[in-house]
This record gives structure tokens, C-alpha cells and sequence, in this order.
């Protein structure tokens, strides 16, 4: 794993977004793994800007988002699908047909996530993954359990994932309780993962995700494995992680 040590939240958020550019810029038709949430935001902003000034071109980039709320409507504002259109797509050149996001509204739950792991597996994989962290150690709503789950899966989401996300939401009630997310096999069978983490909040989770024991009690953990993980992340975020 390189660790890359980021000022703040701005520092972080252009770093990983070079690495970002480099990825489209060397293969334009790459497959990006991309994640919702705060810790992203910023590397969207800044691939905006260097779309806008010329710089980049995603006409032939594919996208697989890791996960999206069960039961909620595309068009729905907290849908994972309206913050990714809102965020990024829709001021970049991706081609809509290229844009994959789990349908949280499919009829049956167990042939969406099968359908989503076929077409990864037919897009030949993932190029790069961006991952941000939760602070119970998730990557993209794998949550802490006695397992790895392998494949793309319907999940019931933990009581401290609806506490973080609620500051999304009017209130908690309205935060949906399942999610379907990509699997730990798609996740780790990118050739490339870069993982974003800013604040406090998620130190402990940073630490024991790099330093501590693999297991599936700390999601995260199981990149420790993987050959081509970088991890950018600012100073109140690494402050538990030796350096
Ligand atoms: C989002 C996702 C989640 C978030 C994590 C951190 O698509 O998969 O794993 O990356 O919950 O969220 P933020 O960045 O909001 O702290």
C-alpha cells in the first residue's frame, strides 16, 4: 500500500484526481470504479475543471459505481444515481450508455446484483477503483461482518452507516436501511485502487485497515492484499498511521 500524506481536503482532492487524469489520459477507454459520498466530491470538482479548460476527455471512459440505496428512485435527490448525474456526469463528455450504477428500483434484487457483476466481468474488469472509507471500515457498503461477501449483494446497512449518512437526509428515518453494492471480488480484481480519506472520523478506521489484522470485521483490511493500492489521505486522517 503507498500512503500518500495530503494537506487537507483540497491537497488530497487534487492529488487523487491526477492520478484520475493520468488513468483517462493513458487509457481513454478505461473502466472507472467510482464511489459517492463527501471524501469524492473534490476530485469530481477538479476533473470538471480540467474537462471544462480541455484537458480531459471521457468520450470513451466507462463508469461502474460501487453502490446505490435499495428503494430509491433514480430521480430521487439522495439517490446514488442523482448525486453522481448532479456531481459529475452530468458536466463531463461520458457517454450515458457507459454509465452503470446498480438500479436500487430493479424488480428482484438477486438478478440486479448478477447482472451488475456480469457486466464488469464483460467490461474485462475494473481499470481503476476509487474507494472512500466509512468509518466503520466499509468500502462501498460492504459493511463489518463475519465474511467477505464475494460477489455484487443486496445489504442491510449498519446502525452507525445510517447515523453517518443520515447528514444527507432531512431526517433518519428517510435513510433507506438496504443498499446494493458491489462485491469484494470486483473490488479487488481492479488493476488499480486509490483510496480517499479526510477528518478525524476516519483515523481509527485508516489505521486498522492498514496496519491491523485482515478481516472481514474491517472491510477495508482486505486491500492490505492487493498489489496496486494507494491511499491519499490528509494529516487528521493518518493520524493514527506511523509515518
Ligand atoms: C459511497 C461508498 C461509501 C463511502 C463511505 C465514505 O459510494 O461506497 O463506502 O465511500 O461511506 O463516505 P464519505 O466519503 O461520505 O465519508
Amino acid at each position: 500500500m503507498k500512503i500518500i500524506y495530503a494537506k487537507d481536503y483540497g491537497d488530497m482532492s487534487r492529488k487523487a484526481a491526477n492520478i484520475i487524469s493520468a488513468q483517462v489520459i493513458l487509457k481513454p477507454e478505461s473502466v472507472l470504479g467510482l464511489a459517492t459520498g463527501s471524501s469524492p466530491l473534490g476530485i469530481y470538482r477538479q476533473l470538471i475543471l480540467w474537462y471544462e479548460k480541455g484537458d480531459l476527455d471521457f468520450s470513451a471512459a466507462r463508469s461502474v459505481n460501487l453502490d446505490e440505496y435499495w428503494g430509491l428512485p433514480a430521480d430521487n435527490e439522495q439517490s446514488y444515481h442523482y448525486f453522481m448525474h448532479h456531481h459529475f456526469f452530468d458536466h463531463i463528455n461520458i457517454d450515458p450508455a457507459r454509465i452503470h450504477i446498480p438500479n436500487g428500483m430493479a424488480p428482484d434484487a438477486a438478478a440486479e446484483c448478477a447482472r451488475y457483476d456480469r457486466l464488469i466481468t464483460e467490461y474485462g474488469g475494473i481499470d481503476l477503483q476509487l474507494l472512500g472509507i466509512g468509518r466503520n471500515a466499509h468500502i462501498g457498503f460492504n459493511e463489518p461482518d463475519d465474511h467477505f461477501s464475494k460477489n455484487t449483494h443486496q445489504v442491510t446497512l449498519t446502525q452507525s452507516t445510517i447515523a453517518a449518512n443520515t447528514r444527507f437526509f432531512e431526517r433518519e428515518e428517510d435513510v433507506p436501511h438496504q443498499a446494493i453494492s458491489m462485491g469484494m471480488q470486483a473490488i479487488t480484481q481492479a488493476r488499480k485502487i486509490l483510496l480517499v480519506a479526510s477528518g478525524e472520523d476516519k483515523a481509527q478506521a485508516l489505521y486498522a485497515s492498514c496496519f491491523g489484522p485482515v478481516t472481514p470485521q474491517v472491510p477495508a483490511s482486505i486491500l492490505q492484499l492487493h498489489q496496486d493500492v494507494t491511499i491519499i489521505a490528509d494529516e487528521a486522517a493518518l493520524s493514527r498511521c506511523p509515518r
